[in-house]
């Protein structure tokens, strides 16, 4: 389905979930920023965001927008974190060098890099971090979702000595326990997981990247709690996969999908308790949603702490 259908989608009461974030989000403004050389000409990130947008719908891609990938991208750019090392996450964009770029989570997300190129050829002095984590908050707000403020302030790795080791990622064919530790290690608590695992209203799973199949909702190019609702008011049935692994899939409507992960964490009580309250409420997801991704974005980044911070006005949500 069109992402252009989808955006016309926009009920009163969503508007008014966002209306919460406009009110208290000051207007953004073109600044200097301080990381820039003082010879060098500010980057226009109002101007990036929008360039971004602009090219986010195709019709002939997915669902009809690149918005999902490129929020997959920003995601793994930055959830590579490990607080005990200070290691990892979305400083130095790593996963433009082997072996990160070939690791097994990793799969697909070279057409979220290479459809970044022109952007970054026509800001070359932008860093690849600031450009795939503002391009994850430019598909969060212009697939409907809430305003995240972001910075700028992430420099390059110049080789693979800045990749991290392989198995930092979520594997979606584990458990609970497995999904605490890799975002435990981040420095997230449970009720910020759930949030976070809320974007995958968004998008899908392609059998030749992750092996699995399918969207987790009817409206994979819209965000909302959709997510919540969906993995708690539907009957869940395995399915067996041609590769040799499984998936759960929706009884009435076996396209719609969750991963094995994904109903272990729902079942588990202390997690459980925060789906239920995200299905009811979008506002507070959007809250948390907000406070939780503006904070993966920045793991991990040196800030100087004078850097501006953007609340990019949305375009077409
Ligand atoms: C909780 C642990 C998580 C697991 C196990 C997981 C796993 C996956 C898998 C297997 C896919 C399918 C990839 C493909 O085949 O194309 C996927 C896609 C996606 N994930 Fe996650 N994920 C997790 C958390 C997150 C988080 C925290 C975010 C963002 C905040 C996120 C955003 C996305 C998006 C937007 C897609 C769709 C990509 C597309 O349509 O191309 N995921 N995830």
């Amino acid at each position: 389905m069109a992402f252009r259908s989808m955006a016309t989608r926009i009920t009163p009461s969503r508007l008014g979930a966002r209306g919460y974030y406009f009110n208290s989000a000051s207007k953004y403004s073109v600044g200097s920023s301080a990381s820039q050389k003082s010879e060098k000409k500010p980057i226009d990130y109002v101007q990036v965001y929008k360039d971004i947008a602009d090219i986010l719908e195709d019709d002939d891609y997915d669902d009809g927008s690149y918005g999902p990938v490129l929020l997959r991208l920003a995601w793994h750019a930055s959830g590579t974190y490990d607080k005990d090392t200070k290691t990892g996450g979305s400083n130095a964009a790593s996963m433009r060098f082997e072996p990160e770029a070939l690791h097994d989570a990793n799969n697909g997300l070279k057409i979220a890099r290479d459809y970044l190129e022109p952007i970054k050829a026509k800001y070359p002095d932008i860093s690849y971090g600031d450009l795939w984590t503002l391009a994850g908050v430019v598909a969060v707000q212009e697939l409907g979702g809430p305003t995240i403020p972001w910075r700028p302030g992430r420099k390059d790795g110049l080789s693979a000595e800045s990749c991290t080791p392989d198995g930092r990622l979520p594997d979606a064919a584990k458990k609970e326990d497995h999904i605490r530790s890799i975002f435990y290690r981040m420095g997230f608590n449970d009720q910020e997981i759930v949030a976070l695992t809320g974007a995958h209203a968004l998008g899908r799973c392609h059998p030749d990247r992750s092996g699995f199949d399918g969207p987790w909702s009817e409206q994979p190019t819209f965000f909302s709690n959709e997510y919540f609702k969906v993995i708690s008011e539907r009957q869940w049935v395995k399915k067996d996969l041609p590769n040799g692994g499984w998936q759960w899939v929706d009884k009435n409507n076996p396209t719609v999908m969750m991963l094995p992960s994904e109903i272990a964490v729902y079942k588990d009580k202390d997690f459980s308790k925060y789906f239920e309250l995200y299905a009811k409420d979008e506002a507070k997801f959007y809250e948390d949603f907000t406070k939780a991704f503006t904070r993966l974005l920045e793991l991990g980044v040196p800030f100087k702490g004078d850097e501006k911070v953007y609340k990019f006005e949305t375009i077409n949500a």
